[in-house]
């Protein structure tokens, strides 16, 4: 990456951290998640024992970074973060489990990219905390066995479908994180106007949260837009009138949804007739690509029934036709 994107990263992470919760307290919503990795990290602690694996699935923004961290905090230990794709050669993985301490997390985002090899290496470090090592070459070459100090794995990934059986049935605790209600963000965008100085009215708040696609991360996005625009024209208070506003120039709709859902649901509704009609060829009309679209925008929209998936391909309901005011034809 060139230095630019670099910095813009940078910039987006430190946005990002400033509003991260760091205690299960102040982490909002996924109760069921929540209430029990509660129950087994305070029995782990009891113990004085590691946490089992976790593995964490769901759309983008929803929270599964943030839950890492928080498990980390909770436990009183620390976190190494890394990524699937990153960890190109088992060495790579045998220096960071090598290197962990006792009850430390190991993180390791987007799962589902790990390669075969190196996945394969997880496995008895998973379970009997060590792994076995080819040095030497040729007739020298012996396999040795190095012992790991108990540790926590954390898997987080978009997409729970691609993981093997193995690297799956590995972990103790598997969860999916579900998009968030409408008050559960508010109470996010509450907190996030909070930590940036910059008072909401509430009925402002409520706006931003249903229009935010469920996503902590969209809300926490779409907050800072906004009080540019608030801070821009001198408001004081976001109020729900320029939420509204700054939202309709950002061309988030009443649903939330933005300009790609858009190309998206009017793609099926014009271009396929309201389909049925197959991922790859909606992708290719529209110029996204497949995985993008399976991943980050179709979980919203069939959650809110403005898609069905079929045997034989994507189609658009009566909802979504509603929603941009066409008349289905047969
Ligand atoms: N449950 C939550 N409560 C409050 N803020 C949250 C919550 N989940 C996510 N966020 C916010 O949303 C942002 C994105 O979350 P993140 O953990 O990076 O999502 P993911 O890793 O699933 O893509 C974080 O910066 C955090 O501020
Ligand atoms: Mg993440």
């Amino acid at each position: 990456m060139d230095r630019e994107l670099l910095d813009a990263q940078a910039h987006i992470d430190d946005e990002e951290a400033q509003l991260r919760p760091v205690s299960f307290d102040e982490y909002v919503g996924q109760h069921d998640l929540k209430d029990n990795l509660r129950v087994f990290v305070g029995a782990a602690k009891m113990r004085d024992e590691s946490l089992d694996h976790v593995l964490l699935y769901g759309p983008p923004g929803l929270g599964k970074t943030t839950m890492s961290m928080i498990i980390a905090n909770e436990m009183g230990t620390h976190i190494k973060i890394t990524t699937g794709p990153s960890i190109e050669k088992t060495g790579d993985l045998v220096a960071l489990l090598t290197a962990l301490e006792p009850g430390d997390v190991l993180f390791i985002d987007e799962i589902h990219r790990l390669n075969k090899v190196v996945e394969e290496i997880l496995y008895p470090a998973m379970e009997d905390y060590c792994v076995d090592v080819i040095i030497g070459k040729d007739a020298s070459k012996r396999s040795i066995r190095i012992d790991l100090p108990p540790f926590t794995l954390v898997g987080a990934t978009t997409r729970a479908g691609d993981i093997s059986a193995p690297l799956r049935d590995r972990f103790g605790i598997v969860s999916k994180l579900d998009y968030y209600s409408d008050d559960e963000l508010r109470d996010i965008i509450n907190r996030t106007s909070q930590v940036y100085g910059m008072p909401m009215d509430d009925e402002a708040k409520m706006e931003l949260a249903r229009r935010s696609r469920g996503t902590p991360r969209i809300a926490n996005r779409l907050f800072r837009r906004v009080r540019d625009f608030a801070q821009y024209y001198g408001d004081e208070v976001i109020t729900l009138e320029r939420t509204r506003e700054a939202l309709n120039r950002l061309k988030v709709d009443d649903l939330g949804l933005d300009d790609v859902d858009h190309k998206y649901l009017l793609g099926i509704i014009q271009r396929f007739n309201g389909g049925p009609v197959g991922l790859e060829a909606v992708a290719a009309s529209i110029g996204e690509e497949p995985v993008t679209l399976e991943d980050v925008y179709e979980p919203y929209l069939l959650q809110k029934g403005l898609i069905k998936r079929t045997s034989r391909g994507r189609i658009a309901t009566d909802l979504a036709f509603r929603h941009f005011g066409i008349e289905r034809e047969f």
